[in-house]
C-alpha cells in the first residue's frame, strides 16, 4: 500500500536558526529504475547498492517480478536481481500498478513493446491524467498495439510485437523517458534502433546499457545527439552502486541557501552534466555551492556539495538549460522567491505535464504565501523578496506531487508565518526520510 492510500498527511517545517551538518540524500530515482530493469534483462545475478527505496522504484520492482524477474532485498540493504534475459519477459497475470510513477510506466512500456506479451498499466489519479501518446506513438511504429483511456492515458493495455520493427525516431519533445522507452524496445528488436534528440536529456540509460554490455553508439551531429542500440542484445549482470539523487538534494540545497547563516554538506550527489542544471543556474544567481571530492560511482560522476547561505540575484534562466534540471524548477522557484529582483523562467511548458501542472501549482502556492508571481503559458516570473522572509501563513495544495510538497515545506523555513503543505504523503515516492534528513540539519515540526 502506498503512503498516499493511508490518507492526507499535512506537513509544516520551521527553522529558528541556521541549518548545519552533513547528510546523504537517497539514491537517484532515474538510475534506480534503470538498474532494476536492466538487471531484470540480464541473465544471472545483478546486485544494486544504494537503490532508492521509494514507492516509484517499488512499482518498477513489482512490475518486473510480475513479468518473471526475481528481485530481493538483503538485510544489509543490497538488492539482488536475477534476470530473465532480453526477450524473456513473461506475460503478467494481473494489471501492473504504477502508482504515481511516470518513469516506471513509460520505460516498462518500452520493454513490453518488443515482447510477445500483453500488459495493462494502471496508476493513481495524478499518473492517470498524464499523456502517454509520446511513448505509444513511437512504440506503435515498432509494432506494439495499444488500447488506452481517452486522451492516450492510463488505464492502458498494450500488446508487444516480437520481432518488433527497428525505428529511427526524432524526439518531438526533450524527454529522457521517451528516448529510453524506444531504446529499451530496441534491445529485443532485430537491427539498430535509433533516437535523435535535439537537446541532450539525461543519459543514464545510455551509460548503464553500455555498462551491461549492450552496443550503444552516440554521435553528436548538427541535428543533435544520435543514439543507437543494437538489438537482440545480451546483457551481462553487474554490481552497481547508485549515486545520491541531485533532484532530492535540490531541497536541502535551497533550504541551506535561503536560511541565513546556514552551511550544509551533502555527500555523494550525482553531478552528471545532463542533470546538473540547477547547480549552474544557482551559481549564476550568486549561490555559494562548492563541489568537492569528485569521483565516479556506477559509471556516473559524483561529488560532495558544500552549500553556504547568501544573497541570490534574480536572472533570466536560459531555456536551453531546462532538460538538465527539468525536475528542479519547483525548488528553483522557491530560491527565486528570496532573490533580489525577478527571475524569469521560460520554455518549460513540459512542467505542465509532470506529477501535477507544476507551473500552475507552484504559482498558486507561492501567491498564497505572499510571493508575487506572473504565470506565463510556458513559464513563470517570480518577483523575489530581496532576502526578506515571505509572509507565509497559508496551507498550500500539493496535488499528489512530491516535489511540490517538498518545495513548500522548504519555503516555510523562511516564512514569517508557518506554511503547511496539505498532503506530504507523496514525498515517499522519491524521498523517503525527507523530513528526518531535514530535521538532522536543524529544522523542526511545530506541534
Ligand atoms: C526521467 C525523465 C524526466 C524526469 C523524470 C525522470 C527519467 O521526464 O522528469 O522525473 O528517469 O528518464 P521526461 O522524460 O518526461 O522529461
Amino acid at each position: 500500500m502506498t503512503a498516499a492510500a493511508l490518507g492526507p498527511r499535512p506537513l509544516t517545517l520551521r527553522a529558528d536558526g541556521p541549518l548545519a551538518g552533513t547528510a546523504a540524500v537517497p539514491g537517484d530515482k532515474s538510475i534506480s529504475h534503470r538498474a532494476l530493469m536492466f538487471g531484470a534483462l540480464a541473465v544471472g545475478e545483478t546486485t544494486i547498492d544504494g537503490l532508492l527505496e521509494g514507492e516509484d522504484v517499488h512499482a518498477t520492482a513489482g512490475a518486473l517480478r510480475a513479468m518473471g524477474a526475481d528481485i530481493v532485498r538483503d538485510d544489509d540493504g543490497v538488492w539482488r536481481v536475477w534476470g530473465v534475459g532480453v526477450g524473456g519477459l513473461l506475460q503478467p497475470a494481473t494489471a501492473l500498478d504504477m502508482g504515481n510513477s511516470g518513469t516506471s510506466t513509460r520505460l516498462l512500456m518500452g520493454l513490453v513493446a518488443s515482447h510477445p506479451i500483453t500488459a495493462t498499466f494502471v496508476g493513481d489519479a495524478s499518473l492517470s491524467a498524464r499523456p502517454m501518446a509520446r511513448v505509444t506513438t513511437p512504440l506503435a511504429l515498432m509494432g506494439a498495439r495499444f488500447a488506452a483511456s481517452p486522451g492516450d492515458r492510463l488505464p492502458l493495455t498494450m500488446t508487444g510485437r516480437c520481432p518488433a520493427v527497428p525505428l529511427r525516431y526524432v524526439l518531438p519533445v526533450a524527454s529522457a523517458q521517451v528516448k529510453s522507452a524506444v531504446l529499451l524496445a530496441g534491445l529485443n528488436t532485430p537491427g539498430r534502433t535509433v533516437v535523435v534528440e535535439a537537446h541532450a536529456t539525461r543519459d543514464h540509460s545510455e551509460r548503464m546499457l553500455r555498462g551491461f554490455g549492450a552496443e550503444v553508439t552516440i554521435e553528436a551531429t548538427a541535428k543533435g545527439r544520435v543514439i543507437g542500440v543494437l538489438g537482440e542484445a545480451e546483457l551481462r549482470p553487474q554490481r552497481l552502486t547508485v549515486p545520491g539523487d541531485i533532484s532530492s538534494a535540490a531541497f536541502p540545497i535551497v533550504a541551506a541557501l535561503i536560511v541565513p547563516g546556514s552551511r550544509v554538506t551533502l555527500t555523494g550527489v550525482g553531478v552528471n552534466p545532463t542533470r546538473d542544471g540547477l547547480l549552474r543556474v544557482l551559481a549564476m544567481m550568486g549561490a555559494d555551492i562548492a563541489l568537492a571530492n569528485h569521483r565516479e560511482v556506477g559509471g556516473e560522476p559524483v561529488a560532495d556539495l558544500i552549500v553556504t547561505a547568501g544573497d541570490l540575484t534574480g536572472i533570466d534562466v536560459p531555456p536551453e538549460i531546462s532538460p538538465s534540471m527539468i525536475d528542479e524548477y519547483p525548488a528553483l522557484f522557491v530560491a527565486a522567491a528570496f532573490a533580489h529582483g525577478s527571475t524569469t523562467m521560460r520554455g518549460i511548458d513540459e512542467l505542465r505535464v509532470k506529477e501535477s501542472d507544476r507551473i500552475a501549482t507552484m504559482a498558486a502556492g507561492l501567491a498564497a504565501c505572499g510571493v508575487a508571481v506572473e504565470e506565463l503559458p510556458d513559464g513563470l516570473i517570480v518577483h523575489g523578496r530581496g532576502g526578506d522572509p515571505v509572509p507565509g501563513g497559508a496551507t498550500v495544495a500539493a496535488r499528489l506531487d512530491h516535489r511540490i510538497a517538498m518545495s513548500f515545506a522548504v519555503l516555510g523555513l523562511r516564512a514569517a508565518r508557518p506554511v503547511t503543505v496539505d498532503d506530504a504523503a507523496p514525498v515517499a515516492t522519491s524521498f523517503p526520510g525527507f523530513v528526518e534528513l531535514m530535521m538532522g540539519l536543524g529544522v523542526y515540526r511545530p506541534v
